[in-house]
């Protein structure tokens, strides 16, 4: 079994893109060693991101991730078990809500909104997805 985990968040301060690269590529790095899986969004200021792997790892994460200062107003959405993974090709898919060119990250697509979801095929096995699925489609 799987835990995920969601949450919305705010920056607490002017992220560049700069900050997000570094900030993506350390968290590709360590998921990996961790197995952890999911996917982050930067909208507007918020963040949305969606964590899956074994329960020890999601928690010690999650409790690191709250901590961390470079955003506020960390609020679990959802959490659960899953037996599947929704994002097992991925150590952190990410998408920025808004075109920019300059943009250019090792592993990152271009990817529309929704197929960010595609192989996300059984909404009641991930309730969190669900929701951050509605959350996106609402921005
Ligand atoms: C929005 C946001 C998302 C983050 N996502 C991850 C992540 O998926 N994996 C990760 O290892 N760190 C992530 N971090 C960074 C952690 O908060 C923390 O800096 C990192 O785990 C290193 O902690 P340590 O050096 O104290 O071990 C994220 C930080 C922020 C602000």
């Amino acid at each position: 079994m799987f835990k995920y985990l969601a949450y919305v968040s705010r920056q607490s301060h002017v992220i560049t893109n700069n900050d997000l690269k570094e900030l993506l590529s350390k968290s590709r790095t360590r998921n990996s060693e961790i197995e952890v899986t999911g996917m982050l969004i930067y909208f507007h200021g918020s963040f949305i991101q969606y964590l899956e792997g074994k329960e020890e790892n999601i928690d010690s994460l999650y409790n690191k991730i709250a901590e961390d200062r470079r955003h506020q107003s960390v609020t679990e959405i959802d959490s659960g078990f899953s037996e599947k993974r929704a994002f097992s090709e991925w150590s952190m898919a990410f998408k920025k809500l808004q075109k920019d060119e300059a943009f250019e990250i090792l592993g990152y697509k271009d990817l529309e909104t929704a197929q960010l979801f595609d192989n996300y095929q059984s909404p009641d096995e991930h309730p969190a997805l669900n929701l951050l699925n509605n959350y996106v489609k609402n921005l």
